[in-house]
């Protein structure tokens, strides 16, 4: 298995170029089963989990040739319908694929996806609005099969504003018939840039961005190139990374507009901030203040964000609270962090967090992606060495991470683990 190992201690200072969005590309990639034809996709990022989509497509008979970061993607000639157990399992994403299929081809296999390190990550909004749609659904032993004549499109009102759930529904109306109108719908950008790639394909959808969204079921789908938004996440990460160190960092190629809630903690936190529309330079103060964050859906603070800035506030002066209002338990890797030093207490859905200056490197394991880069953060400003173990979980989400550390000074490679 490989680690990290990183040398903490460091003013993270320089430039680093934002890559393009995990939480964008993976629906989009999914989407290209709708056209029945070509799909030429930029700005994809090349990480686990879009490698472990390819895959997928590739068991379902498309076709997909990659290049850094293009890849074209031929759905000509799909001929499966059933989403493998085991990549599934591996990736709980991939329940995205099962909108399209269906959409496409009116019909899908696939099973319950694996629960993960941040909670048990329920499906039960997308089948609902499954079946809202007239898909049919039966289940035994943990495998879920759909069926239908035709997409019903039709009013969904969600319980929850669920991501994943909004973008499932996106797929699998666009060539429905009739009209589907989501209430409660997720806000976030990444449904903004899948909107857009569905209405470049074709498609007609509005509302993206807003909490109501209107899909026309349209006939059929044509060709489609598109260039994938960039990831607000990973800015925020490396943001947080040179905040947390004492550093200077440039981040380019995002578009700011998405992350103006984790600039304005972070200001709150004492860094100073440059903000243009695609780049953002942060001058951080010699030690950052306590801030208290309450993350909540788009364009509230974002969960994906919420431990990597509980480790970077594990050095702050003072006490903060973070509360975690999306998912049900996402302080799994506190632990991994007191063993480096961090006082951190969790009461319900709150971390309260003590600041300290006394953070010192020792062995950790990455339990899930985000927390995981938490540990990365922690490392970065431990006195002496961290191995950090299963940092598959972190590749995960992260492009060229080692690579665009190193580039900002901090001291970290790959060591094979024992
Ligand atoms: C997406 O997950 C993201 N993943 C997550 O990012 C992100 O944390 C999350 O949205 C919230 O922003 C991708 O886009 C691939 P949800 P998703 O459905 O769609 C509950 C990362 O680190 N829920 O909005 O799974 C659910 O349990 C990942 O990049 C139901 O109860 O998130 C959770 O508590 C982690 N029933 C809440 O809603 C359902 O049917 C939010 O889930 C669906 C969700």
């Amino acid at each position: 298995m490989l680690n990290f190992c990183i040398e903490g201690g460091k003013k993270l200072e320089g430039e680093v170029h934002i890559s393009g969005s995990k939480n964008a590309s993976l629906p989009i990639i999914a989407a290209t089963v709708l056209n029945g034809g070509i799909s030429k996709l930029y700005n994809v990022p090349k990480i686990h989990d879009t490698e472990m989509m390819y895959k997928i497509l590739e068991k379902l008979g498309c076709t997909v040739k990659k290049s850094k970061n293009k890849v074209i993607i031929d759905s000509s000639k799909v001929h499966k319908y059933e989403i493998p157990e085991n990549l599934m399992r591996e990736m709980r994403s991939s329940v995205i694929l099962a909108g399209a299929i269906i959409g496409k081809h009116h019909q899908a296999v696939f099973s319950y996806p694996g629960g993960c390190d941040i909670g048990t990550r329920p499906i039960d909004l997308h089948l609902k609005s499954f079946e809202r749609l007239g898909i049919i659904i039966s289940k035994n032993y943990g495998n879920i099969s759909c069926k239908c004549d035709t997409i019903k499109n039709t009013k969904i009102d969600l319980d929850f504003p669920s991501v994943g759930a909004t973008e499932n529904i996106m797929l699998a109306s666009c060539l429905g018939i009739g009209t589907t109108v989501i209430s409660n719908a997720a806000r976030e950008p990444e449904i903004v840039d899948l909107q857009n790639f569905l209405n470049r394909m074709g498609a007609k959808i509005s509302g993206a961005g807003t909490n109501t969204l209107i899909i026309t079921g349209v006939q059929q789908l044509k060709d489609v190139s598109y260039n994938i938004m960039p990831d607000r996440i990973e800015a925020g990460t490396y943001l947080c990374a040179g905040a947390a160190t004492g550093g200077r960092i440039k981040v380019l190629d995002l578009e700011t507009e998405h992350i103006t809630p984790i600039l304005n903690k972070l200001e709150e936190a004492g860094c100073s901030l440059n903000i243009g529309k695609d780049f953002v330079e942060l001058v951080a103060p010699k030690r950052i203040k306590a801030v208290n964050v309450k993350t909540m859906p788009y364009p509230g603070f974002p969960t994906d964000m919420q431990s990597i800035f509980v480790a970077m506030l594990t050095v702050a002066k003072g006490t903060s609270l973070v509360e975690e209002n999306v998912f049900e338990s996402r302080y799994k890797f506190v632990q991994e962090l007191e063993r480096m030093g961090a006082k951190i207490t969790i009461s319900g859905r709150t971390a309260i967090i003590d600041g300290t200056r006394r953070i010192h490197g020792t062995k950790v394991k990455a339990t899930d992606l985000r927390g995981g880069m938490a540990m990365v953060i922690e490392a970065l400003v431990a006195k002496k060495e961290t191995r950090i173990e299963n940092i598959h979980y972190i590749l995960r989400g992260y492009e060229n991470l080692e690579q665009k550390l190193t580039g900002l000074g901090a001291k970290i490679y790959l060591k094979e683990g024992e």
